[in-house]
Formats: C-alpha cells, sequence, structure tokens
C-alpha cells in the first residue's frame, strides 16, 4: 500500500493523458497524496479539474499563479517521488537538456527525489536517435524510465510508443518506493502455471494453479533489475510485455525450455504446477462417449529433481510445495531429494488467491511470510538471492 507517501504525478500533453486519471485514482485508493503539475499541453486533452476531483489535492498548470499558495521549491520538497505520466519527447529533452522554463521542468530540476518517466508517443519519435540519447543520458545519470508496449497508437501508426498499463505502472512504482534496483545482474529463471497434458484434441490432464504467484516473482524481480526468463503454461493473467517470456503447453515443453535456458541462470524459482502424469497415448482423434473409458499414464519428468542433479556451484534452486495435508514435514522431504537451498511450502487453500501465506524453508531456516503475492513475492528475493545484503 501506499500510505503517506507523497507521489508529484506530472501529466504532459499527449493522448494517453486521460489514462493518468485513472493511474492518478488508482494511486490515491491505495492510499498515496497525489499532486498533480499539468503542462500547458495536457490541459488540452484533460481538464486539471478532473484530476483535481480524483486527487482531492491541488493541480497547478501554470508557473506564475497568484492565487495559488504553492510554488516549485516546495512541491520539489514534498514529493517522495515524481512521476511523469505520459512522458513526452518534449519534458524528456528538456530535463535531459537542462531547461528550465515550466512549472514542470523547473520543479523536476529543483527536485532531490526520484523521478520515474513513462514515455509514450509516437514509435518512430520514440526511435529518434535523438529521444533515444536523451532517454540514456537520463538513465545513466538515475532517472528511470518504464518502457513503452509496442501496438497500435493512437496516430494510426504500429510501433512501440504505447502507454503501458496503469497496472504495470503501480507494480513499479510500489517496488521503487521500497527497493532499489538490487538484482541488477541476475539471472533469474522463473517458472509458473499449470502444464496441459493432452488426451485427445479437446480434452487434457492439468492441476489447478493461477500462475499468479509466479508472475508475482517474475514482475518483483524484473523491477529490481533481474534479467528474468518466464517460463510459463497456461497463466490466467496477461504476461507483461516487458518479461522475455516463453509460453509453453504440456510438461514435456516446460522441461526442455528450462533445460535449454538454465544454464545462464543463477537462481531457478520453479513455480509452476508440473503434471507428474501424462496420457501414455493421445488419441488424434475425439475419443466417443461409450462405456467407462480406462486411460494409462505414463510419469512425466521431474524438472526439479533433474536440475537439483546436475545443480553447478554457485546456482541457487528453488521450488514450491502445495501441500494438502503435513505441510512442512513433506516439503522439508522435497527440499532434500530435490537438492534444493529453499523450498516454498504452502497450503492449497490459497490456490487462486491474491494473497498467500508461505513457510520459506532452507535445511537451516524456517520463515512464515504472508501478505498480497507481489508482497511475498519481494519477501522471497529478500530472504533468498538477496539473503546476504541484509
Ligand atoms: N516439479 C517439477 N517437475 C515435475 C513435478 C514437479 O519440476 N514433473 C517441481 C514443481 O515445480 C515444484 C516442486 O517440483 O517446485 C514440487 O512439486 P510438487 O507437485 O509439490 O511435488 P512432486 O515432487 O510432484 O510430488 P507430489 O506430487 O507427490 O507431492
Amino acid at each position: 500500500m501506499l500510505n503517506n507517501r507523497n507521489i508529484l504525478l506530472g501529466i504532459t500533453g499527449g493522448i494517453a493523458a486521460y489514462k493518468a486519471v485513472d493511474l492518478a485514482g488508482k494511486l490515491t485508493k491505495m492510499g498515496a497524496k497525489i499532486k498533480t503539475i499539468m503542462t500547458q499541453n495536457a490541459c488540452e486533452f484533460v481538464s486539471p479539474l478532473t484530476l483535481r476531483s480524483i486527487t482531492h489535492q491541488p493541480v497547478i498548470t501554470k508557473m506564475f499563479d497568484l492565487n495559488s499558495e504553492i510554488e516549485h521549491i516546495s512541491l520539489a520538497d514534498w514529493a517522495d517521488i515524481i512521476v511523469i505520466a505520459p512522458a513526452t519527447a518534449n519534458i524528456i529533452g528538456k530535463v535531459a537538456s537542462g531547461i528550465a522554463d515550466d512549472i514542470l521542468s523547473t520543479t523536476i530540476m529543483a527536485s532531490t527525489a526520484p523521478v520515474f518517466f513513462v514515455p509514450a508517443m509516437n514509435g518512430h519519435m520514440y526511435v529518434n536517435p535523438i529521444v533515444k540519447a536523451n532517454i540514456n543520458k537520463l538513465t545513466e545519470l538515475g532517472y528511470f524510465f518504464m518502457e513503452p508496449e509496442a501496438g497500435m497508437l493512437a496516430c494510426g501508426y504500429e510501433g512501440k510508443g504505447r502507454y503501458p498499463k496503469n497496472r504495470e505502472i503501480l507494480y513499479f512504482l510500489l517496488t521503487f518506493l521500497e527497493y532499489k534496483r538490487d538484482l541488477t545482474g541476475k539471472t533469474i529463471l522463473i517458472t509458473a502455471g499449470a502444464s496441459q497434458e493432452k488426451i485427445d484434441p479437446i480434452r487434457f490432464i492439468s492441476n489447478r494453479s493461477s500462475g499468479k504467484m509466479g508472475l508475482a516473482l517474475a514482475r518483483a524481480a524484473h523491477i529490481r533489475g533481474a534479467k528474468v526468463k518466464f517460463i510459463h503454461s497456461n497463466i490466467n493473467d496477461e504476461v507483461p510485455e516487458y518479461l522475455d517470456s516463453y509460453q509453453t503447453n504440456d510438461a514435456k515443453e516446460m522441461y526442455d525450455t528450462v533445460m535449454k535456458e538454465s544454464s545462464k541462470a543463477e537462481t531457478i524459482i520453479m513455480v509452476a504446477a508440473v503434471a507428474d502424469y501424462a496420457p501414455a497415448q493421445y488419441s488424434k482423434q475425439k475419443i466417443k462417449k461409450s462405456d467407462d473409458l480406462i486411460l494409462n499414464f505414463k510419469k512425466t519428468k521431474d524438472i526439479l529433481y533433474d536440475l537439483g542433479k546436475k545443480k553447478k556451484t554457485g546456482q541457487m534452486l528453488i521450488g514450491f510445495a502445495a501441500e494438502s495435508e503435513k505441510i512442512k514435514q513433506n516439503a522439508l522431504m522435497k527440499l532434500k531429494k530435490k537438492n534444493l537451498d529453499f523450498i516454498c511450502a504452502n497450503d492449497l487453500k490459497v490456490t487462486g488467491k491474491d494473497d498467500t501465506k508461505i513457510l520459506l524453508l532452507s535445511s537451516k531456516q524456517e520463515i512464515e511470510l504472508s501478505g498480497s503475492k507481489f508482497s511475498v513475492a519481494h519477501q522471497i528475493l529478500d530472504s533468498t538471492i538477496n539473503i546476504n545484503k541484509k
């Protein structure tokens, strides 16, 4: 949550300005105090009154407003973070060049708070070498940029320049306010979801898994700077574009993909509910209903067990164990049998929910973690990969 956080929202003049209204609403609902600065061009797209009504806080549009008691220095000092969403090529260029000629650019210049840009613009503009050079320069200076999405743009072009989903912006902000980019340089492979083993063209067997926990871990690790390889199977959620993701269907495909990608990963977190059995034979034609159907199943390969057998020095293996009984005892058995460094044990009752409770076990430790899956994901990363930094 964002209780008592002061967020200065800068809105610049692009069509995505209307999406910043929803962002302001979401941040306000999460408990943050939002003061907004709108450039003159932004006011062409949305009304300052809209922002004022949503945030219940001042909206500043002019540098010299005799009716306003707020001026740029006090705003600059007040902010815990400055979020520019959407950020046009113009504001990025101004900040990169040290230009302070309006209330927004002057406030950014006068603040020591972290600045988070959400660029949104025409695709050709985004790849323009001048814009690229400005973004690179600011990134080196410690400003943060979220990558725009690719797709159909409001101007009618296809390209990379779309304003990202507000939900994803929130995950970035929640992380930035608590963590540094402390996983930079690490490569982490994360699996999620449930494999589906086909019986015929319409039927399959699978496990119950929403994929939310694995996705939360992938997001959290990516935002903290890690290079994430996200291998998933039938998850009930949209995979963010910023993740390097691989879609798989059955246990064999997941096995092959994990084995191919695992050598470069220092840490592997197997969250996926991989089917333990697959039909011994696949029927190309739909099996017609007659009497009771008897199927034969063959055992699938255990990915984590095989990874454990060939674990390299320095590689960290983390497993999950969803259990319906004797949770700790069963999880500890899997920790040992699969040669894991950590195992996250949970009760099957949390499957599909947004909140979770996990017992994180190693040969030496036992830690209880609870909260939203995103917050638990951060806690898992803290207690495993970043344990030495605490
Ligand atoms: N796992 C795997 N490959 C499989 C089955 C499981 O890599 N074929 C991984 C899961 O991703 C998880 C861990 O092993 O991280 C434990 O999975 P779980 O299903 O709880 O345990 P199993 O070893 O399959 O044992 P059981 O089903 O008897 O509880």
